[in-house]
């Protein structure tokens, strides 16, 4: 800076001095004055740049979106910024000393008073929702951040609020909208049940009373005619008997099916079996012993076990699962010829054990696989062996009450896999 001034005190030229001392001391003012000069430059340039910073620093905290209160460890408020008004819904000038608690839902006290603390204390960030109440007495669902200052000489805690009632009351909607859903889907799923439960009670039912009918009527005009003594020969009787056996005979299979349809359908509402740990492969050699004659006289059942997670299991229940794939699948083979179905053990994704049951039976129509796990859906209605439609269904309540999932693949002419995942016992996979 001397150097500066000295190059700058140059304008006075040294021929002009009056005095050889007093120039030289003249010459050394100047400098000074020019140092001072530059100096106070200097100063002026930096106090601008202070007030740009501070101007910046207030546009920050005043015009920030969110509102910002500066807390001391007393718990009074020693500064709110603009945007903290609103949800106080009081003048800042009002706002100052008054304890930030005051503001405080009651409910929402403790919470408020843990964070604070902890902020305070482990000077660590705190975040948690509290209700503000306003001046007028109203609420605001707020969220604070609740951060402690390290810079100045008492502790302090500066809190960001943000006003969440708008996204408070829309997560509510939601929710609300959620468990509504929920509930209509579930009532719906319920309706349809009932429907198909009294569709299918009362069609065989129906047959039952006019099989009975027929078989009431026909028996008390044999009994009319021997009380009467006008039987016409014993032959002829015999064959109106014949009827009435007939008759009884259809009541009796309808009276089954029925029988049939209430077993199945307990097995909805029946309370959670006893679960225990199970190998999986032990639970489908347990199910191979219940396979009904129809299957294992038509079809060969190989198991293929690739080792299986173990499982937590009802084993009854997964036993019924898997003799139900099984019987299908077997029901799936074409006429006349003589299919291998397997049943193949392995790991599943995501930690759970798989089971599948495979096929090469003529597989299913994309149009209906999307339908085949509705209660009473089937494409065997009628004839020999008819379904009830219930295997699917039961099938999936099992799976899914289990935390599992049943899974199909299938393609028209070359057969389908159902896949079954359970979650792995603990400690497994
Ligand atoms: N492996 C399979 N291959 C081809 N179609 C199948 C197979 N498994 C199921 N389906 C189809 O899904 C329908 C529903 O099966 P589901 O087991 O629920 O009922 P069902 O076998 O008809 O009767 P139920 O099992 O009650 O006696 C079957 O009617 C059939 O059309
Ligand atoms: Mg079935």
């Amino acid at each position: 800076m001397r150097a500066k001034a000295e190059a700058r005190s140059t304008r006075v030229p040294p021929a002009a001095r009056p005095h050889a001392s007093t120039a030289a001391l003249l010459h050394e003012l100047q400098v000074h004055q020019i140092e001072l000069e530059t100096q106070n430059e200097e100063l002026r340039r930096l106090l601008g740049d202070l007030e740009r910073a501070n101007q910046r620093y207030v546009n920050l905290y005043e015009f920030a979106p969110v509102g910002y209160v500066t807390v001391g460890d007393d718990g009074s408020i020693r500064e709110v910024n603009l945007a903290g008004e609103p949800i106080f819904g009081l003048d800042r000038k009002l706002l100052n000393g008054s304890k930030f608690a005051a503001f405080v839902d009651p409910d929402d006290g403790d919470r408020w008073h843990l964070a604070f603390q902890k902020a305070l204390k482990a000077k660590e960030k705190q975040s948690v929702a509290v209700r503000i109440r306003r001046a007028d007495g109203t609420t605001v669902q707020s969220w604070l951040e609740i951060v402690p200052v390290r810079e100045e000489a008492e502790p302090l805690v500066r809190i960001a609020l943000a006003d969440i009632t708008e996204y408070t009351r829309m997560e509510e909607d939601l929710r609300a909208l959620q468990t509504q859903l929920a509930l209509t889907a579930r009532l719906g799923a319920l309706g349809t049940l009932v429907t198909g439960v009294a569709h299918e009670i009362n069609n065989p039912l129906t047959a039952v009373m006019a099989d009975q009918g027929v078989a009431l009527e026909v028996a008390r005009e044999v009994r009319a005619r021997l009380g009467r003594g006008t039987s016409p020969d014993v032959k002829s009787e015999a064959q109106s008997l014949d009827g009435v056996i007939e008759a009884l005979e259809d009541a009796q299979e309808g009276g089954q099916r029925v029988g049939r349809i209430v077993k199945d359908l307990s097995t909805f509402g029946r309370p959670d079996a006893q679960r225990v740990r199970a190998r999986l492969i032990d639970v489908v050699q347990g199910a191979m012993r219940w396979l009904p004659a129809t299957v294992t006289g038509a079809v060969a059942v190989r198991v293929e076990d690739g080792g299986a997670p173990d499982v937590t299991v009802a084993t009854g229940q997964i036993e019924q699962v898997i003799v139900n794939l099984v019987t299908n699948a077997a029901r799936a083979v074409r006429e006349g010829e003589r299919d291998t179905i397997i049943v193949r053990l392995g790991p599943g994704s995501q930690g759970t054990a798989r089971l599948e049951v495979i096929d090469h039976g003529v597989g299913i129509a994309p149009a209906i696989l999307e339908r085949i796990f509705e209660p009473f859906f089937t494409t065997r209605s009628t004839g020999k062996g008819r379904g009830t439609g219930m295997g699917l269904a039961i099938c999936h309540a099992i799976v899914t009450a289990h935390g599992g999932t049943l899974t199909v693949e299938s393609k028209v002419g070359k057969g389908s896999t159902f896949r079954v995942e359970l979650p792995a016992a603990p400690g497994e996979a």
